[in-house]
């Protein structure tokens, strides 16, 4: 296997398993954990947008990817976490601003990743995909990245100074109900 299949297979291992449930007891750190899931999304959208020819398999886990784990991933962050940072950030923390920018982003790369199913589900097997739809692949994977950045380099650090045990201990259980995973076996290591 040469890197580039190397890179290949690992990317597709890593979207097809889920964060283990069991980090739910400690939200921050799955939700960490999705965003790595997420760069490796990203990863993969460029290689499909760079592909000469169709790789399915990779279309195939954007696709299942897109539909079921970024949505809930989203409305984690907008309705819970960023609500909770909201109420517990202090004035210095100057985090609303952030928040609404990247709230403005979520509504965005919602609107371009509607865009990327319906055309990646549509298009025909064998056929190249257009020059704008390529176009549309990088930019919903490098505004990603840059969304990525600002979550890990501000939004988690901050949440994990300011957020209670109480709250981190409420954000789990809300994050696993969403799931339909069953949150009071686990220990919480908050
Ligand atoms: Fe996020
Ligand atoms: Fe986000």
């Amino acid at each position: 296997m040469n890197k580039q299949e190397e890179a290949r297979h690992m990317a597709l291992a890593t979207l097809a398993t889920p964060t283990p449930a069991e980090q739910l007891a400690s939200p921050l750190e799955y939700i960490l954990a999705e965003h790595f899931r997420q760069r490796t999304l990203c990863w993969t959208i460029d290689r499909i947008a760079d592909d000469r020819a169709r790789d399915e398999e990779c279309i195939a886990a954007v696709l299942r990817f897109l539909r079921e784990e970024f949505g809930p991933h989203v409305i984690d962050e907008e309705e819970d976490l960023f609500p909770l940072l909201r109420r517990r950030a202090e004035p210095e923390d100057r985090i609303d601003e952030v928040l609404g920018a990247l709230s403005q982003e979520h509504a965005a790369d919602k609107f371009d990743a509607n865009a990327i199913l319906e055309d990646l589900d549509g298009a025909k097997a064998g056929k190249r995909f257009t020059k704008t739809f390529r176009a549309l692949l990088h930019r919903f994977a490098a505004n990603e990245r840059r969304h990525l950045v600002v979550e890990n380099a501000i939004v988690l650090p901050l949440a994990r100074v300011r957020l209670t045990v109480d709250d981190l201990h409420n954000l789990g259980r809300r994050m696993a109900a969403r799931r339909g995973i069953d949150f009071r076996g686990f220990s919480h290591a908050v």
